[in-house]
């Protein structure tokens, strides 16, 4: 009897386990590294973050502002080289890939994990490297 309970509790484990994947799966980036465009477009970056793409993403200016509490300051903060010193093995635009489609990979000291995981799933891949383009070009 005991151990038929615990087959009954670890089959709801695994179910539980397989759904969290799933659900993830949903989130994850389907952009990878390897798929940026080489070139990116800062113009038509500086768009999306300050303005979203068309409606289907919070706009990065909606937490990354200058003085804000809540998220770290991108631009008028030497961006590229903050980006280059982060990860060690990571060039400035990979880790900026990576911050993000997959914010929680890295939280910046300071800050909550309160980026939505969603960046890499609803940006293009062209999307991204415009996006990445532009945050490296701003002083
Ligand atoms: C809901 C608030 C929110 C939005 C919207 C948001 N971010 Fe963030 N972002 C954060 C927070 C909080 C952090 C710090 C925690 C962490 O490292 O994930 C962060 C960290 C980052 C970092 C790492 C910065 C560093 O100094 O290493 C980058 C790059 C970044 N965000 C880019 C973006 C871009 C680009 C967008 C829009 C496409 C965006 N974020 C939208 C909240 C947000």
């Amino acid at each position: 009897m005991k151990r038929h309970r615990q087959n009954v509790v670890r089959a709801c484990l695994t179910v539980l386990t397989g759904l969290i994947v799933g659900c993830s799966a949903v989130l994850t980036s389907s952009v990878t590294y390897a798929d940026l465009p080489e070139v990116g477009d800062p113009a038509r970056g500086e768009a999306i973050y300050r303005d979203g793409a068309n409606g289907t993403v919070t706009p990065c200016t909606g937490c990354h502002v200058e003085n804000s509490a809540g998220a770290p300051a991108l631009i008028g903060v030497n961006y590229a080289e903050v980006a280059q010193s982060r990860v060690e093995g990571q060039t400035a635009r990979e880790y900026t890939f990576h911050a993000i489609v997959a914010p929680a990979s890295y939280i910046v000291a300071g800050y909550g994990n309160a980026m939505p995981e969603y960046y890499g799933a609803r940006l293009s891949a062209q999307d991204l490297a415009d996006v990445i383009a532009y945050l490296l070009s701003v002083p």
